[in-house]
């Protein structure tokens, strides 16, 4: 009996095989029992093994039933420890957002491929004639000094726009033309309003010459503005670009401070959000273009992502901030 207690009382299969071997091995009590057998008289002969058989099968089966018992517990627990708790995560309410740049740049888009323009692109890794030459920014113009490009040998640079993508379209197409260029660009800037790497939407539309004009420009940019900001006044500033003439600088009316004037907008209750213009006779010129002309815009996406966002430092966009990102959700 006190046996059957021992063996109810041990918690692992190893200490359970040792009591076995104690119990009913070859030095046990009952084997050294069945060796006596032979000096016992046939009359307590039958009676000594009955009861020597009677208290291996009552082991036997404590034993077994201990076993079986302690295997379901070790699979319970193994069970347990290896299970892939489904519901650990919520996968719905920890699902990740698009980034406000990404999210800027696909309403960008979406409303120009709405207006029937094409998306292009080109290599971020530029040479001096798409960047500059073709684009009228001759060897020596301010533009492209060192401090203004991150260049590389050969002549390569870091496309500083993406207007070269227009002259890549240009080279490899005849017009009509009517084109977006979504993507990165480069330029030595960091500070509040600048990164070193942005993302600008060059926009060209080209037609035999006298079908598009500058009404077209400031239509299909006021109808964006609008749609990308809401109800906000727009306005076009005489301006200069190598590649445009003529060319404008577009203003939309601060949505921070709808027009009084604020930090924002300087005082001055304008935002100045992309650059526009007639495509240069130059341009054309450069990529062998004839009795044509168009009109061409670019903006930073950054730029518009911080002002529709109210993001107060352009560069925080990249620091992969959590608290900054979750409010995208
Ligand atoms: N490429 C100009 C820039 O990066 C923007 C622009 C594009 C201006 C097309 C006019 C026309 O500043």
């Amino acid at each position: 009996m006190e046996n059957i207690a021992r063996i109810n009382d041990v918690s692992s299969i190893d200490a359970l095989e040792k009591l076995r071997a104690e119990l009913l091995g070859k030095k046990s009590a009952i084997s050294e029992g069945f060796a006596a057998l032979k000096e016992a008289s046939p009359k307590e002969k039958a009676q000594i093994a009955a009861e020597l058989n009677r208290q291996k099968t009552e082991l036997t089966n404590a034993i077994a039933a201990k076993r079986a018992e302690l295997e379901n517990q070790e699979i319970a627990q193994r069970s347990q420890k290896e299970a892939l708790d489904v519901t650990l995560f919520d996968a719905f309410d920890r699902g990740g957002s698009l980034h406000p740049i990404n999210r800027a740049m696909e309403e960008i888009v979406e409303y120009f491929l709405s207006m029937n323009f094409e998306i292009k692109t080109g290599p971020l890794v530029e040479d001096e004639f798409h960047n500059f030459e073709a684009l009228n920014l001759p060897k020596y113009h301010p533009a492209r000094e060192m401090q203004d490009t991150f260049y590389m040998n050969d002549g390569l640079l870091l496309r500083t726009h993406t207007s070269p993508v227009q002259i890549r379209t240009m080279l490899s197409e005849k017009p009509p033309i009517r084109m977006i260029a979504p993507g990165a660009v480069f330029r030595p800037d960091y500070d509040l309003t600048h990164t070193p790497m942005f993302h600008q939407v060059e926009g060209l539309a080209i037609d035999e010459k006298g079908a598009i004009s500058f009404a077209n420009l400031k239509h299909i940019l006021e109808d964006f503005l609008n749609s990308f900001f809401g109800d906000f006044p727009v306005r076009f500033r005489p301006s200069f670009f190598p590649f445009t003439e003529p060319s404008a600088e577009v203003d939309v009316g601060c949505i921070f401070c709808r027009g009084e004037g604020c930090r924002m907008c300087k005082n001055t209750g304008w935002l100045e959000v992309l650059g526009c213009g007639m495509v240069d006779p130059n341009v054309f010129k450069a990529v062998g273009y004839e009795n044509v002309g168009g009109y061409a815009f670019g903006m930073g996406v950054e730029r518009l992502a911080t002002l529709k966002y109210r993001i107060g430092d352009l560069r925080s966009l990249f620091d992969g901030d959590l608290d900054l990102l979750e409010q995208f959700r």
